[in-house]
């Protein structure tokens, strides 16, 4: 399964089964996630067989099986929210690849208990994975024509990128962005409260994949 398949194959999955992960995989993901931290000085680190993500009452009426997952970790610096959502995305999408479901949590995660496991540096969310008991439904979604605008007749690289950014997770599904495109020139406006930086992060990565990073540069 390639990135562009994931990202039309994934959507968030809150119950999983009792099915392991297997050892290979998990050392892909490992992989995947120490590339991304190098690269963008993160700190996101996978969590294995760990039932603390949760509270007692999420885990009641929201989240079941939940025991693997990603803390979105790293020093807190001004761009670190936006790195952790293009960097999170990349590690869910990979992981849709690998065969896995997830489950992005901005929110309802037990602060607490991740705190203890991040050191002291700022975490912005987790994302669990693992073998859903199903794959999701396709979130509701806005119009190209809601979301983005291009000056004079827009490529076939831009309506991709729209395309692939509105299959893109954000927070409550809120879509809060606007693109706008003229020549090569793309420009990304996010105004979704606390999760902003992460949604902006997140629709980029989905919009690169979309239209190929060669077709376009952001402004
Ligand atoms: C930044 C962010 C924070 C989120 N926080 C939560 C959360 O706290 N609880 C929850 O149940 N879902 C959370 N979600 C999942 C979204 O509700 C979900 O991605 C959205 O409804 C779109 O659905 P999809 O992931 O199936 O495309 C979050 C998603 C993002 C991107």
């Amino acid at each position: 399964m390639t990135i562009m398949e994931a990202i039309r194959n994934r959507h968030t999955v809150r119950r999983y089964t009792r099915h392991a992960i297997p050892e290979e995989i998990l050392e892909q993901l490992e992989k995947r996630i120490a590339d991304n931290n190098k690269k963008y000085g993160l700190h996101m680190k996978l969590m294995i067989n760990n039932e603390k993500a949760f509270g007692t009452f999420i885990k009641l009426i929201l989240a079941k099986g939940v025991k693997n997952y990603i803390i979105l970790s790293g020093e807190d610096k001004p761009d670190l929210d936006e790195k952790l959502g293009y960097c999170g995305i990349d590690i869910a999408l990979f992981a849709q690849t690998l065969g896995l479901n997830s489950w992005w949590v901005g929110g309802t995660f037990h602060r607490k208990n991740i705190a203890k496991y991040a050191q002291g540096e700022k975490v912005t969310g987790i994302i669990a994975i693992g073998y859903g008991i199903m794959q999701g439904v396709p979130h509701k979604s806005k119009k190209a024509e809601e979301i983005s605008s291009y000056n004079g007749t827009a490529p076939e690289w831009f309506a991709h990128g729209v395309n692939a950014a509105l299959l893109a997770p954000t927070a409550l599904n809120k879509q809060a962005f606007t693109i706008k495109g003229e020549e090569n020139k793309v420009s990304i406006f996010c105004n979704n409260g606390i999760f902003t930086e992460t949604d902006l992060g997140i629709v980029k990565y989905h919009f690169e994949a979309g239209a190929g990073k060669e077709h376009f540069e952001w402004v």
